[in-house]
């Protein structure tokens, strides 16, 4: 049974213990807290039925606020404050997005490679989430790149495009999908505790638009990659994406583009470069040619660096 849902929750041993103990803790004040509150009124015992009654309407309302007051110390407060969303929504019957469903799908559908991941020597495996928003052509040279890799995982895409090409990827890739909000991703806590859930240990931006905020930054120090499709710094910063890129290297004549690959700060295209590769242009080279190469040498790239760097961190 405890194996059941340590697999259910996606946690490490130690993780589980932490947070059966949050529980058992939890449970143990509520019935503590529900005994007092019901010793300051007129109501004992020895009412029977309406006692019994009382403390059990109590008890459901104190036992969220109990569990999370002991999650604190024992530092799962995030997973026991999704555990509570969660059982939230199932009784009001609402699901936050549809996503969600989604993600629970595709996460059913990869049951099969779970217990794979069971055999696997699980903390040694470095699970990465790919942040996509587009077609997905370098999340798939990745995922491709890194099939069957003994020390590295794509464990999640991350996406805020509904109908991205990138999404299909995932799922004939049986990766699951967290579909993202903007007010939650920069308002919230980016997402912290989902990617905590899925154990993600390195981040890889490819083709994702939005800029990273400062939590999920602090939370995987050196650990978020991107690449842009020019050579930095030149062509980046805000609304430097895509086409948009390869039109203006055109339009100012320059005779070489190329890709970089960086890491990630709170500043749009900023990060400490890492890698560099270039290609020439031709004065015949439009910019849907231009893209056409680049593209070329992010896919003959990005993946090997994306291994190299993971293995190394
Ligand atoms: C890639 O060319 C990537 O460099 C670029 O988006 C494209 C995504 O293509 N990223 C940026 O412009 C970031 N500023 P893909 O969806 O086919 O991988």
């Amino acid at each position: 049974m405890f194996q059941r849902l340590k697999e259910k929750w996606q946690v490490s041993w130690p993780r589980f213990v932490l947070i059966f103990c949050t529980f058992a803790t939890g449970g143990s004040l509520c019935g503590y807290a529900g005994r007092k509150l019901l010793s300051l009124t007129s109501l004992g015992r020895e009412d029977g039925f309406l006692y019994w009654v009382v403390y059990i309407v109590l008890i459901t309302f104190l036992w969220p606020f109990c569990v999370l007051l002991i999650s604190i110390p024992l530092g799962q407060f995030l997973f026991f404050r999704n555990y509570l969303r969660k059982m939230g929504r199932r009784i009001t019957g609402k699901s936050s997005n549809s996503y969600e469903v989604r993600e629970m799908r595709l996460k059913v559908d990869n049951s099969i490679d779970m217990k794979q991941l069971q055999s696997q020597a699980e903390e040694k495996v470095v699970r990465i989430a790919i942040f996509a928003s587009g077609a997905g052509s370098n999340a798939a040279k990745i995922i491709e790149h890194l099939k069957g890799h003994k020390d590295i995982k794509v464990a999640l895409v991350v996406c805020n495009k509904p109908g991205a090409g990138v999404i299909g990827i995932a799922g004939s890739n049986h990766i699951p999908v967290l579909m993202i909000e903007k007010e939650q991703f920069f308002r919230g806590d980016a997402y912290l505790a989902a990617l905590r859930e899925h154990r993600i240990g390195f981040i890889v931006l490819a083709g994702f638009l939005w800029k990273i905020p400062a939590a999920l930054i602090q939370a995987y120090p050196g650990h978020i990659i991107n690449i842009h499709p020019a050579l930095l710094p030149k062509y980046g910063g805000k609304g430097m994406y895509g086409m948009k890129v390869h039109e203006a290297v055109i339009a100012a004549g320059e005779k070489q583009s190329g890709i970089t690959i960086h890491y990630v700060n709170e500043h749009f295209d900023e990060g400490e470069h890492i890698f560099q590769a270039t290609c020439d242009i031709e004065a015949t080279d439009t910019p849907e040619s231009l893209a056409a190469k680049i593209h070329a040498l992010e896919h003959a790239h990005f993946p090997v660096q994306v291994e190299k760097l993971v293995l190394k961190r």
